[in-house]
């Protein structure tokens, strides 16, 4: 049993689902270029919106004919602006295995009150994309962050669906290589896998999705910061930088530095082996330690960024209150911030696992975490 605490510490213990930790090279110094004070609508402001647009498409893989948008409200403005805008054309199917997906759900059935099909699976496991009918609009979370199950592939999307997909990227872009031609909707927000701000959100239109917003008028009225389109006509401006309204000019300056530091480590493949190295920790410590697993059933759906572990020891009577102070332990000792389980989802961790995070730092965290147990488990 181990009772002395361990020797090495995380040098940085934030492993936050969201926001999640700043790329390793970051310092305050760094935004320094900031176009600060200045209009977003000058030279200086409008030429690093649209660079920012420009890297992301790079990075990403983006083909040259979708449009990318940042937009206000972070991910949740930007999925919000796509459902209000595009949805009530054509049946609707909404997947959902955990809260983000169950979130849109409500927005659907709910406030627009659509009568669409809802596919639900239970936290650890995903919904059966088999079932799904792509000629309806299918809306689903790529990777849900509240229980670290992911879609493992597009497979199961047809290039030929008459349906559009709006996908929530949120916590898969830049840990995921995304099909984009399986994707005509794809939003995710800056301050997860590239330890950006939150604030804005990024839309990415297929040529698809554009055609729908430029042929179809929704039922419902829509306000301005959703409004994409005047006389039945794109507005293009959004998709070069002229956002609808004021951005953060900071948390811009701090996206294209997360970006270049993207691009300094191997672009969109250096994010994506960096988060499964992290994760490769998480695989192996519970490999060996029998009281901790992932939530994640299937090993194909385990995530990449926010794995989420469940504690399997049957000394355990109450998980939720042993989960809590195992979190709560760390958080004092300042070896792990914030890696409870989300509020809504089954008691455990969530331990960002995302190219931001150090490899080293959950090599150190492990003996940590196997301490935390033992201490809590003697405690019961
Ligand atoms: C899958 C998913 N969707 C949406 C959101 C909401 O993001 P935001 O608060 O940036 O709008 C999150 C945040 O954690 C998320 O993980």
């Amino acid at each position: 049993m181990a009772t002395t605490t361990p020797a090495t510490r995380p040098a940085n213990p934030r492993f936050s689902s969201g926001p999640c930790a700043k790329p390793p090279t970051f310092t305050l110094e760094s935004l320094s270029d900031a176009a600060l004070g200045r209009s977003h609508r000058a030279a200086v402001g409008k030429s690093k919106l649209k660079q920012a647009i420009e890297t992301t498409r790079e990075i990403l893989g983006v083909p040259a004919d979708y449009r990318i948008g940042i937009v206000p409200a972070s991910d949740t403005g930007a999925m919000e602006m796509a459902m209000w805008s595009l949805l009530g054309a054509r049946p609707v199917e909404m997947l959902a295995w955990e809260s983000f997906g169950a979130g849109w759900v409500t927005d659907v059935a709910k406030q627009l009150k659509l009568d669409a099909t809802v596919r639900t699976a239970d936290y650890g496991h995903i919904v059966d994309f088999a079932q799904v009918d792509f000629d309806s609009d299918v809306v689903f979370t790529w990777n849900g962050t509240t229980s670290g199950v992911r879609l493992p592939n597009g497979n199961a999307i047809p290039t030929n669906r008459q349906g559009l997909t709006i996908c929530d990227a949120t916590s898969a872009a830049f840990a995921t290589d995304l099909p984009w031609d399986k994707l005509d909707v794809t939003t995710f927000s800056w301050q997860k896998a590239l330890g950006g701000e939150a604030a804005h959100g990024m839309l990415i239109l297929s040529p698809r999705a554009v055609e729908r917003l430029e042929t179809y008028t929704p039922a419902w009225p829509l306000p301005k910061i959703f409004r994409m389109t005047k006389g039945g006509k794109l507005i293009e401006g959004i998709f070069v930088g002229e956002t609808i309204n004021t951005p953060s000019m900071l948390a811009v300056e701090d996206y294209l530095q997360a970006l270049e530091w993207a691009k300094s480590i191997g672009g969109l493949t250096g994010m994506i082996a960096r988060a499964d190295a992290n994760s490769a920790v998480l695989e192996t410590f519970c490999a060996n330690h029998d009281w901790l697993d992932f939530l994640a059933i299937d090993t194909d759906t385990r995530s990449n960024t926010s794995v989420c572990l469940k504690f399997t020891d049957a000394r355990i009577t109450d998980g939720a209150t042993f989960a809590k102070a195992v979190a709560k332990r760390l958080e004092t000792e300042g070896v792990a911030l914030d890696i409870g389980a989300y509020r809504d989802a089954p008691a455990g961790l969530r331990i960002w696992c995302g190219a931001t995070v150090e490899t080293s730092d959950l090599d150190a965290l492990m003996p940590w975490l196997e301490w935390a147990f033992e201490a809590e488990i003697s405690a019961l």
